[in-house]
């Protein structure tokens, strides 16, 4: 019985390397090489093409690589009484805090402006904002969106959440429900977007609430593409609704060529790199659900989905 690499996408041999020193017992294999297929239950996967899982007869368990399982959901064949589990892995969380730092900066410092002045050779000085001038709005309090909220609240940020729910221990000021909504972003002057793609994420970001953002607002969008209209958000920056936006996640990944936002001056595209799965910190917790799953007990990190996260 085995353990099975899927991914298309991934460099697979760190996974590879970091579960066997995790684990020298479990018998691993890494899509697609030419194994006994009836041997696979468990999987370890991260765009996976659709159907493929099926394969699998004896398959108990899928692990997404990473925090989303958005796209494992919507597989039309997922294997239907599979126990699907993510990653929870503080490291993530940290490493997603100090990518929208970066970001967070770049906005109040106007970064952007000057690489733009760089490039047509003109000293151009602006204003900037402080820390403490800034109102900032964070879409999706899970484990990395109050993790996030709690290290920009300790800057010195002023940090506003919004979640499909209440969240008691979070440390910003919580808003949740649709009609929550319109007074979070009325109030929120960088918002953050760390929501998972669900059917009710899908195009929640869209000329509509985005305009509910104060004029000169901007986007952080770590999360999914899938959650805004890139069309909206490229009529709100033409008229000065909003100022800027950056972007690390798209509706369709690699960004094609001829997408407006490649060219756009005020979007900031990073290749969905805001927080990458490190196999090293993570091989712990995949070996332990394996071990579980061989033993029937709970996994850790399960997925509902129904809730789609
Ligand atoms: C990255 O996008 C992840 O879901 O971990």
């Amino acid at each position: 019985m085995s353990l099975l690499i899927l991914s298309p996408t991934r460099e697979t041999d760190t996974w590879l390397q970091a579960l066997q020193e995790e684990d020298p017992k479990i018998p691993i294999f890494v899509y697609p090489e030419n194994i006994d297929n009836e041997s696979v239950e468990f999987v370890l996967a991260w765009n996976h093409p659709y159907g493929s899982l099926k394969n699998y007869p004896n398959l108990k368990c899928i692990s997404s690589m990473g925090a989303g399982v958005d796209y494992l959901l919507k597989d039309p064949e997922l294997p239907e009484q599979v126990l699907l589990t993510r990653i929870v892995d503080p490291e993530l969380s940290k490493t997603m805090f100090e990518f929208i730092l970066a970001m967070v900066m770049n906005h109040l410092r106007g970064l952007t402006h000057f690489k733009q002045s760089q490039a047509n050779q003109k000293w151009e000085p602006a204003a900037y904002q402080r820390i403490e001038d800034i109102r900032i709005g964070i879409m999706g309090l899970g484990v990395i969106g109050s993790y996030v909220a709690k290290r920009l609240i300790g800057m010195g940020f002023r940090v506003n959440g919004w979640a499909q729910s209440p969240k008691p221990n979070c440390k910003a000021t919580v808003y949740s429900g649709s009609n929550e909504l319109e007074t979070f972003l009325n109030s929120t002057e960088i918002l953050i977007c760390l929501l998972p793609s669900t059917p009710s994420t899908h195009g929640l970001l869209n000329k509509e609430t985005l305009a509910m953002l104060p004029k000169g607002a901007s986007l952080i969008n770590v999360a999914r593409g899938d959650i805004l209209v890139e069309r909206d958000l490229i009529d709100l920056l033409d008229n000065e609704q909003l100022s800027l936006a950056s972007l690390d996640v798209f509706q369709q990944e690699p960004l094609p060529n001829n997408h407006p936002f490649w060219k756009h001056k005020k979007i900031d595209i990073t290749p969905h790199v805001a927080s990458l799965t490190n196999p090293k910190t993570v091989a712990p917790q995949i070996v332990e659900n394996y071990w579980r799953m061989k033993k029937g007990q709970e996994l850790m990190h399960s997925v509902s989905r129904k809730k789609g996260y």
